[in-house]
C-alpha cells in the first residue's frame, strides 16, 4: 500500500528533514508515527500526499510511483488518500452536511449517492444530528468528526492524520483515536502522526518512532520507544 525507498528531503534551509528513511505499510494496517518535533513526521505525509517531493529515495502508493506521477494525475493520488490535519480545516460559511457533500461533488460522484453516503459518514462518526450546524457552532472533538467523515466519504484506500487530536482533550482524543480504529476495521488503511503517547500505549499498534529524519523504531503492538 505503502512504500517508501531510502528517502531524503531538505528544504531550501538547512539540515535534512528527513535522512534515508524506508518504510512498508501493507493493506488494512494501522500504524502510529511518533517522535520529537521536528523529526520529520509531517514531512513524511507531505511526500505520501505528493505536496512534497524527495530530494532523492522512491515512493510508492498503491501501486502508483508517486516520483513520476504528472501534476494532472495528481487528484486521481489524492482521491484515494483521505487527509485529516489537528486543525480541522472545514469551510466555515458551509454546514457539516455540505462539508462532506462537498468532497463527493469534488470527485463527481453521482447526485443521488450523495445523500446517503453523507448519511452514512454522519452515523459512523456519531453526528446524525448535527448535520445543520455550521463548523463554529461545533466543539473542537466535533468538527474534528466532520473532518474526519469528510476525509471518508469517497471510501479512500488510505487514511493519513497527522495529528488529529494535537487540540482536543483527552476525552475527545480517544473519541477520535476510536473512529479512526473503527474506519480501519472496515478496511481504510490508517497513519496517524501524534504525539499522544498514552493512546498510543493503550491502543496496542504497530508504532514507528522518527528521531532526527530517521526511523530509529518499528514496533508491532504499541510498545515505542521514545528519544527525549
Ligand atoms: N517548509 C519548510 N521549510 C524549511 N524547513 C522545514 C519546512 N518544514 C519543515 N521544516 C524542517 O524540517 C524538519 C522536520 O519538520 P516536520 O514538520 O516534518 O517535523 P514534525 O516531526 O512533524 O514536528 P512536529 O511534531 O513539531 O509537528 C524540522 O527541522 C523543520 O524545521
Ligand atoms: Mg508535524
Amino acid at each position: 500500500m505503502i512504500i517508501v525507498e531510502n528517502i531524503s528531503k531538505t528544504y531550501s534551509s538547512g539540515a535534512p528533514a528527513l535522512n534515508g528513511v524506508d518504510l512498508r505499510v501493507e493493506k488494512g494496517e494501522f500504524v502510529f508515527v511518533v517522535g520529537n518535533s521536528g523529526s520529520g513526521k509531517s514531512t513524511l505525509i507531505k511526500l505520501l500526499l505528493k505536496e512534497l517531493e524527495p530530494t532523492t529515495g522512491k515512493i510508492y502508493v498503491n501501486k502508483k510511483f508517486l516520483n513520476k506521477i504528472t501534476r494532472k494525475r495528481l487528484p486521481m493520488l489524492r482521491r484515494d488518500i483521505g487527509v485529516v490535519f489537528q486543525d480541522f480545516r472545514l469551510l466555515t460559511d458551509r454546514n457539516v452536511f455540505e462539508n462532506i457533500a462537498f468532497a463527493q461533488k469534488v470527485v463527481e460522484a453521482p447526485a443521488r449517492q450523495i445523500r446517503g453516503q453523507v448519511l452514512a459518514m454522519l452515523s459512523m462518526v456519531g453526528l446524525l444530528d448535527k448535520y445543520k450546524s455550521f463548523p463554529n457552532e461545533l466543539s473542537g472533538g466535533e468538527q474534528q468528526r466532520v473532518a474526519i467523515a469528510r476525509a471518508l466519504v469517497n471510501n479512500p484506500s488510505i487514511l493519513l492524520c497527522d495529528e488529529p487530536t494535537g487540540n482536543l482533550d483527552p476525552v475527545n482524543s480517544w473519541e477520535i483515536m476510536k473512529i479512526l480504529d473503527e474506519a480501519n476495521k472496515r478496511g481504510t488503511t490508517v497513519l496517524v502522526v501524534t504525539h499522544n503517547m498514552e493512546i498510543v500505549q493503550a491502543m496496542k499498534k504497530r508504532t514507528i518512532t522518527m528521531s532526527g529524519g530517521k526511523i530509529i523504531s518499528d514496533v508491532e503492538k504499541g510498545g515505542y520507544f521514545y528519544e527525549d
